[in-house]
Formats: structure tokens, sequence, C-alpha cells
């Protein structure tokens, strides 16, 4: 029945989420190992058979798909046939020459299930890999618009980014936006890779990584550093502008007036404090707060406060956190929350309201807001016209919050500074500055926003530019376009998911 609706078949692989572990009905003994046992050559049968026997003993079975996978066990396929099956299978954590996961025979497994705990690895054990992986890299087909990319959190090629993303950074400290761009796209096509980059010629088929890229990974592959990064690092100017853009509301501009006019350190700095607007002092005076990570905890407790704001302003509202958090991350540099009612209209007025009663509790160090700008929905150019921009028309307010921690418990930067104060009770309290963004949004733009404020950066750019150039159509944190016909998309309650979907296919539909 399903084969004469291919269409449809194919939406439903796409969106499936990898199989959960199967309920455990024998407590799991070793923890550590992770088996997946390859269905091709073995059949569905015999796998299954194999599957409860080692959970009977005590071993954790997954799918293929797993990123906890540790040992792949085949019967009668080649090691290359068992990469290939994985990729196939959706694996994303294969690195062939780090040895992870190891491939293995059926030899070691059936010793495991008699000795009753996994068997020493023995050279006669594994399956010989012929495949380099270069050969991988041409099987991976890496796409070129990030938002076509499945990007883990923690990924493989960790040393080779930072180097790249310090390039970026230097870039953008000197006004060029391309070269910072194409650094960045460097960076995030290695971060999708499912396998460590060892040698240059890995990356013969991967898209965006231009010339300097290469130059730059090549040297870092080779020699362990590269001299031009090295150099950038220690360069004075890149430490004072890393130095001074880290203060909240200074941008390059700034700083690089402020390096022109010979000032090098915040203590510099701190003897102009005349040249400092309100919003620079303040960042100024929280600066260690506010450049330490917002942990998951911090922000889930800052989004509990404006839940209350907003149950007492404007019953109905909703508040979400979206930002890096709800991509996943543990740790942010701020907490990105959008606010909204369900019936179009009611969030007008909602924010002033929310700011006072915070204010009023004395969660605010500094606010400042931004009224909606979004007037003409109906001239598809104003939300979208500059294809890369993220900026948007949203009511908005950039607060720096101060978060309490209760009962003394030492938290953060907050717990050393005299920031600890003595409450009412006698309990005393500790708290840390950290930079909140409030932006409220009508509802019917909501899933605009909510995808666009989840990020990343590259992931959004890329959406963009892949609607307007493969889709014809324009994508803002307002609006989904047709650019030829006269037609636009509305979207009712499924947020982000609808205009994802939208947009068809390849879209790695994270965001869903
Ligand atoms: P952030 O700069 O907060 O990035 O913007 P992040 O991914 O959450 O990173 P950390 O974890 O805080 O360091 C969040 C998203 O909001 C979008 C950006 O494109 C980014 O993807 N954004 C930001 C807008 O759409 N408009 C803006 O005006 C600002
Ligand atoms: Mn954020």
């Amino acid at each position: 029945m399903m084969s004469q609706f291919p269409v449809k078949k194919k939406k439903k692989q796409r969106l499936r989420l990898p199989s959960p572990p199967a309920p455990l009905a024998h407590p799991v003994r070793f923890p550590k190992v992770v088996l997946c046992l390859v269905e091709k050559r073995m059949g569905a049968t015999r796998k299954a058979f194999l599957t409860t026997l080692a959970r009977q003993r005590g071993f954790l079975v997954e799918d293929a798909n797993s990123d906890r996978v540790t040992h792949v066990v085949s019967e009668g396929n080649s090691g290359d046939e068992v990469v290939e099956w994985l990729l196939k299978k959706g694996s994303r954590g294969i690195d062939v020459l780090g040895g992870c996961p190891v491939l293995l025979n059926t030899s070691w497994f059936t010793e495991s299930m008699s000795a009753g705990r996994p068997a020493e690895i023995e050279p006669r054990h594994r399956l010989q890999v012929a495949a380099h992986a270069e050969t991988l890299e041409a099987r991976c087909q890496v796409p070129v618009y990030a938002c076509q990319r499945r990007t883990l959190l923690a990924h493989r090629n960790q040393t080779l980014t930072e180097v790249l993303q310090t390039m970026a950074e230097e870039a953008h400290f000197c006004g060029s936006e391309a070269r910072s761009l194409a650094f960045s796209r460097a960076a995030s096509v290695l971060k999708s890779l499912p396998w460590t980059v060892r040698r240059v010629q890995e990356l013969r088929s991967l898209p965006c990584i231009g010339e300097h890229s290469r130059r730059i990974i090549q040297e870092v592959l080779e020699d362990g550093a590269s001299a031009e990064v090295e150099r950038v690092k220690h360069s004075e100017r890149y430490q004072a502008m890393k130095v001074f853009t880290k203060i909240f509301g200074v941008g390059v501009k700034t700083a690089s007036r402020w390096y022109q006019e010979g000032l090098r350190t915040l203590a510099d700095l701190q003897a102009h404090r005349a040249k400092l607007s309100k919003e620079q002092e303040v960042g100024l005076l929280h600066y260690d707060d506010l450049n330490t990570p917002v942990e998951r905890s911090d922000a889930e407790a800052i989004s509990q406060v404006v839940r209350d704001a907003v149950r007492q302003c404007l019953p109905g509202a909703s508040v979400t956190l979206a930002g890096g958090f709800r991509r996943g991350k543990q740790t942010g540099h701020d907490v990105d929350l959008l606010l909204t009612h369900p019936t179009e209209g009611q969030e007008v007025g909602l924010l002033k309201k929310v700011i006072s009663w915070l204010d009023k509790q004395g969660f605010l160090l500094y606010h400042s807001s931004r009224r909606n700008t979004f007037q003409a929905l109906e001239d598809p150019e104003l939300g979208s016209n500059s294809s890369a921009s993220t900026m948007d028309h949203f009511e908005r307010c950039l607060s720096i919050f101060c978060l309490h921690f209760p009962g003394g418990v030492q938290i953060g930067a907050g717990a050393q500074k005299p920031g600890g104060a003595v409450t009412g009770s006698g309990v005393s309290s500790f708290w840390k500055a950290v930079r909140v963004d409030l932006v409220v949004t009508p509802f019917s733009q909501f899933p605009f926003a909510l995808l666009g404020w989840t990020g990343s950066k590259n992931f959004e750019r890329d959406l963009r530019r892949y609607s307007k150039h493969e889709k014809k159509m324009a994508l803002s944190n307002h609006a989904l376009y047709h650019l030829e016909q006269a037609f636009s998309t509305a979207c009712e309650m499924s947020p982000a998911g609808t205009v994802v979907l939208c947009l068809q296919e390849n879209i790695f539909d994270r965001c869903l």
C-alpha cells in the first residue's frame, strides 16, 4: 500500500526519529559497551536472537544511528561493507581511522557471550577497513548549505574549527566580513563531518573550504599549529579587540576606535570612563559575569522568572526559550526568550508591563527597549531583502538580569564578588549578572521568529540563502514569501516545523 505513495513514504522516512533503545528487561552490566549488530548478511531473525542473547547477558544493544554505539558486530561482511552499511543506516559517529566504533566479527561476540563479559579485543576479532577517510569523505557528500547538514554539539574536529574561528574573528575585527564568513563556513563544514580529519587530502570534495582555510588546516595537521594563527592570537590588536568587544554594548567600530586612540586594556578604559555610554558602563561593571558562560540551569531559572512576570501581566501569554539552549547546548552567552499570546494583538503593551514588573522585583540591572518597527508585512522586501541578515523588527528588550542563588549556594562568578548579600531573612544569597533578550512577537509571526531565534547563525544564514536561491522564497524572522508568485505562507499552530516543511525535503529538520 505504501509503495503506491512514494512521496508520502519519503516524507515519513525523513521525519522519523532514531528509535529509542528497547525497554530494559535485563539489568545493564556493561554500560560502557554499546553493541550494534549488522543485519546485512546476518538476517533479521538471527539479529533479533543475538540481540536478546546479548541483553540477557547485560549488554546494551542499539541501532546503527545511535551515537552511543562503541562495538559493531558483523557476520560475513568486510570492514568496508560494514562502514558502508553504517553510513547508509544514518550512523554519524564513525571515525574509521580513529577506530571508533570498533568493527568486529562474530567471533568476538560469541566469546563475549560465553564469558558473560566483553572479551578482550584481539587483532583476529577486528574487521580490516581498506577504505580511507578520503573514500568515506566521497561517500558522505557534504551538502553546501548549513541547514542541510546535521551538526552534533560535540563534533570531531575541535582543534581545526577553533583555529578557523579565530581567523573568522580576526577578519571580523578588521571589518572583512566576506573573509570572516569564508572561515566561519569552513569551520561549519568541519563541525558536520562524521570523522576526524587527519590529512589535508580528506578535504578534497568538501564544500566551502577555501584556499586560505585549507592552508591553515594543512599547517595544523602537519605541524600541530599554524604560524599565521599563532601570530594573530598574539598580536596586540587582536588581543585588545577581543577584550573590548566582549564588553556588552561594544562593537567592532567602537573597539577599533579605542585601539586607534591607544587604549589596550580594561584598566585603560576605566581611566577614560567619559568615553563610555550607559550601556557600556554597565557592561564594564559586570564584565566578568557577562563573560562567564550561562548555564542551562541559569537559563531555566530566568525563563521561570519571566514566566511568572508574564502570568501576572497577561494570562495566557507564553515564554519560549530559544537560542543555543533550544538547540540543546548546555551553556551560552545569553538567554533568548520569545513572548507571544495566542490572540493576535494581545501582545501589544506586554513588554512594558513585564519589564516594569521585573524591575520592581529587583531582577533588572539594566534594560533598554526597542519598539516594534515592522509595519509593512505586505511588502515582501521589508522583512527579507538582505538574505543573510538576522536583523528583525520585533519589539525587544536587551537586558542584564540579576540572577539570585538563594541559600548561599555558591555558583558561578557571582559567588566570589561583593554581590553576595544578606537577605531580609538573614540568609546569604549570591547573584550573577546574565544577559537576557526578550522578544515579543505577534502570534502569526511566532513560528518564523522561533525558527530565526533558534540559530545557529550559520544555520539561519544558509536557510535564508537556500530559500532564496533554491526555492525562490524569501524567509525572514517575520514571514516566508514566494518571490515570483504572489503568496506568503501563513503558519498556524505548528511553530518552526511548518516553516521548514514549506521549504521542503532537504532541510535538516532539527527545528521541528
Ligand atoms: P545568539 O547571538 O544569542 O546566539 O542568537 P546563540 O546561538 O544563542 O549563542 P549563545 O549560546 O547565546 O552564545 C540566537 C539566535 O538569534 C538570532 C541569531 O541569528 C541567532 O541564531 N537573532 C539574534 C536574530 O534572529 N535577530 C537578532 O536581532 C539577534
Ligand atoms: Mn543566545
